[in-house]
């Protein structure tokens, strides 16, 4: 997402310090009682929250952590939470494999991936969402039997990521090349409507993390990922 360095976010991101979870200086208990308090699910790349806000006014029931690299795009993703007063979404700014570490102890219910960077160039494909070393922490990071949820409008990083997810043995739930209605636990996000208003096709797809999963990604060497 190319976002123009915006003053006033990155202040009310630095501003804001009590509202998100600190990669740099990591509140673990706080961060283990907010998963354990409710099934929480996970959005990496939340862009301006759109989804997210309007998934967890849906789910007041759920907990929901967004974590974004950017910090602009952090900021006004932290205000859209706060303008709407919601108590069920925590953000984190900072990279997900951060994040990973921080979560042994708990497991997370589903995960979320919308409109992802797809990194065309084969040198950039560790930056890939579903690339081998995120799918083998997806596998960790969350519950047996727990959701991941993909939407791309790009077909090259769509038909990849398909690949990806068989060779770490993730269950495929559904896979569509025209998502048009929305599901009932699903939302609309800021790319997906602009992709619609100029009748670009979504491809989605629900994929499953088994038991069989896990135990391919404890199996899996990290010098396999380091090719
Ligand atoms: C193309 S935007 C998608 C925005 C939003 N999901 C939507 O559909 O409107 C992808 C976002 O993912 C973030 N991102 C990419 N890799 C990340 C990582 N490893 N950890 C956290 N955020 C990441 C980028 O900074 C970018 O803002």
């Amino acid at each position: 997402m190319r976002t123009k360095f915006k003053f006033w976010a990155v202040e009310y991101l630095k501003n804001n310090p009590s509202k998100q979870f600190l990669l740099d200086n990591f509140d673990e208990e706080k961060f283990i009682n907010f998963i354990k308090e409710k099934e929480t699910y996970l959005e990496i790349g939340p862009g301006k929250g759109r989804f997210i806000t309007n998934l967890a006014l849906k789910y007041p029931n759920y907990n929901f952590i967004v974590i974004e690299l950017n910090s602009t795009i952090s900021g006004m993703c932290l205000k859209s939470i706060d303008e709407l007063k919601l108590n069920n979404v925590k953000l984190i700014c900072g990279n997900f494999l951060k994040l990973v570490p921080y979560l042994n102890e708990v497991k997370l219910s589903g995960l979320f991936l919308n409109f992802s960077d797809p990194w065309p160039k084969k040198r950039h494909e560790k930056r890939r969402l579903t690339s081998d070393i995120f799918l083998r922490e997806y596998s960790k990071i969350l519950k047996e039997g727990a959701l991941i949820y993909l939407k791309s409008d790009n077909l090259d990083f769509f038909n990849y990521s398909v690949e990806q997810f068989k060779k770490f043995k993730y269950q495929i739930i559904s896979l569509t090349n025209d998502y048009q209605m929305l599901d009932e636990f699903d939302e609309e996000t800021e790319f997906e409507n602009k992709f619609k208003s100029q009748n670009v096709k979504i491809n989605r797809m629900i994929l499953k993390n088994t038991k069989e999963t896990i135990e391919w990604g404890e199996k899996y060497e990290l010098w396999n990922i380091s090719q």
